[in-house]
């Protein structure tokens, strides 16, 4: 089955996740609900929501597990490439959000042996239990399932080295709320990497909505309140932007803390 066909199937589920939790004051939710705009004609792949000109994608439920797993991905998406390209260490606590069945908590969580740990985060009950089949039926003990909500990954502040997001991003139903998440709970130096689908390539045969060019991916991390800066950009996947930014220390964050320089 192509992606695009099956990201057609599988975009029904997208309406099953948690409820949010409220804004914790009136200010605040007027500030949010500025924030994105709804419009009636969209692309019948995304949610009619939209986040500085992009419209968000369905999430991908349940359904979509098995074809996380399908043997061909290797091969498609190279993903031993990316875990090389990380740069993991022993030691180091890494959290892959939106993790699904766990795909890429399995291949995080032997480089950071011994010492280390994947937090591996998701809304869906469901991946998060196959991934524990998963982790119990191949002996991982370093990877601990997290369930978070749309607007929420339930990690300390400042308790990870690197946080990962693979093909996830594009769907988080509250961008802006998640990305203020992770960037509190990076520590100092810490690194939040993005794994997209290139828009900029017509050849990718990914639905729009499901890609992101670098310039907008970059838009949205590069807010001054995330405290984030652009580090680099891996060219090592076929179909695949890796973009990697890192947290600044609270020295750098104030006024002459700057963004890098692609
Ligand atoms: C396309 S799957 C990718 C799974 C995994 N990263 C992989 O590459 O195998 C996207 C996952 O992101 C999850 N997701 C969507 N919004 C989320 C959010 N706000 N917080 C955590 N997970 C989210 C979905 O439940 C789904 O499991």
């Amino acid at each position: 089955m192509s992606r695009a066909f099956f990201l057609v199937c599988v975009s029904v589920c997208g309406g099953l996740l948690r409820a949010d939790e409220p804004a914790a004051d009136p200010t605040q939710a007027t500030a949010a609900a500025d924030r994105y705009e709804t419009r009636r004609i969209h692309d019948p792949n995304g949610i009619g929501k939209f986040y500085m000109g992009r419209e968000i994608a369905h999430v991908m439920g349940f359904a979509g597990a098995a074809w996380l797993e399908r043997s061909t991905r290797e091969e498609e998406e190279r993903l031993t490439l990316l875990i090389r390209a990380l740069r993991l260490k022993p030691g180091d606590v890494v959290a892959d959000i939106g993790a699904g069945s766990g795909v890429i908590s399995m291949l995080m969580a032997e480089p950071i042996l011994p010492g280390g740990k994947v937090l591996a985060v998701d809304v869906q009950q469901e991946m998060l239990d196959r991934l524990k089949a998963y982790c119990q039926q191949l002996g991982v003990e370093n990877v601990e399932p997290i369930r978070g909500t749309q607007k929420r990954s339930g990690l300390k502040p400042a308790s990870v080295d690197m946080a990962i997001m693979v093909d996830v991003y594009h769907e988080f139903e509250y961008p802006y709320e998640m990305l203020a998440d992770i960037s509190k709970a990076l520590k100092p130096g810490g690194r939040l990497v993005f794994v997209e689908y290139r828009k900029e390539d017509p050849a990718v045969p990914i639905k729009e909505v499901h890609k992101m060019t670098q310039a907008q991916v970059r838009l949205e991390a590069e807010q001054p309140e995330f405290g984030l800066s652009w580090l680099e950009t891996v060219h090592v996947l076929p179909m695949q932007h890796v973009i990697i930014f890192r947290k600044q220390a609270a020295a750098e964050s104030g006024p002459a803390g700057g963004s890098g320089q692609q």
